[in-house]
């Protein structure tokens, strides 16, 4: 555990206030899903912060640990670089995991997961286990042909998944995370011929999951296709 005497006041008070803050906020428990580029992980840390929540990305996830080769990096690398999913035992098992965080305990954004109907009804199971459900299914719906110019425009700061887009949402700095100052990556998977595998892989195997929470009737669609600041407009309405 950090000596919390080594912290700063302001950095300890800003937490407190923070967690105060929290405290009043109701639990929610949310999923956002959508095909490669459709803004999930652009609006995922604007509704974290305003609710309290923590942010889980498998994709994010699975990448920090490919770039650290831990063993389940090692075994997940192959699909990604194509495009391809990799299986559900490797991410119910991160996600079971994670929402045991303490910083879950307001609730959650699954951002890319799940992206297949046995992943969906894993999920079921781990909530089912910890006596809670999932309260809302975001789906970022747009077109195929808008996909492109954003994945290949895209940058991003590793450690915290911030997103970037040279055209759409351009850093202050050419190439540096505006908050941290560390430089941004390009993913490899962003180019156009992979892409295509991971359409292919959202429209076969992740489309099945939106008729899955359709039918519990806790799906509610956004239009992904406008402009970033209309789009948080739309997901705050649906969460309020
Ligand atoms: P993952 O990392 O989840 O990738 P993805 O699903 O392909 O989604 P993206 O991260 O590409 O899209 P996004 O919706 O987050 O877009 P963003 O907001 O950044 O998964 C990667 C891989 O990991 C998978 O292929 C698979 O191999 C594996 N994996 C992960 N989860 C798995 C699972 N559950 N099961 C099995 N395998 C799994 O936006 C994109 C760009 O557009 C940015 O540059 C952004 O600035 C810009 N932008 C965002 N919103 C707008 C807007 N409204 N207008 C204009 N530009 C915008
Ligand atoms: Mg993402």
């Amino acid at each position: 555990m950090a000596d919390l005497e080594d912290v700063q006041t302001v950095d300890l008070m800003s937490e407190l206030l923070r967690r105060l803050k929290c405290s009043q906020k109701p639990d929610k428990r949310l999923i956002f899903i959508g095909p490669p580029g459709s803004g999930k992980g652009t609006q995922s840390p604007i509704v974290k912060d305003e609710f309290c929540l923590c942010h889980l990305s498998t994709g994010d996830m699975l990448r920090a640990a490919v770039a650290s080769k831990t063993p389940l990096g090692l075994k997940a690398k192959e699909a990604m670089d194509k495009g391809a999913l990799v299986t559900d035992e490797l991410v119910v098992g991160i996600i079971d995991e994670a929402m045991n965080k303490p910083r879950c305990q307001k609730g959650f954004i699954l951002d890319g997961f799940p992206r297949t109907v046995a992943q969906a009804e894993k999920l079921d199971e781990m909530l089912k286990k910890r006596g809670t459900g999932i309260d809302k299914v975001l789906n970022f719906a747009i077109d195929d042909s808008v996909l492109e110019e954003r994945i290949t425009g895209r940058w991003i700061h590793p450690s915290s998944g911030r997103s970037y887009h040279t055209k759409f949402a351009p850093p202050k700095t050419p190439g540096v995370d505006d908050i941290t100052g560390e430089p941004l990556i390009q993913r490899k998977d962003d180019n156009a011929e992979v892409l295509r595998s991971r359409l292919a892989a959202f429209h076969s195997q992740t489309e099945p999951v939106i008729d899955y929470y359709a039918k519990k009737a806790v799906l509610t669609n956004i239009k992904a296709e406008k402009a970033p600041q209309e789009v948080t407009s739309e997901v705050q309405k649906a969460l309020s």
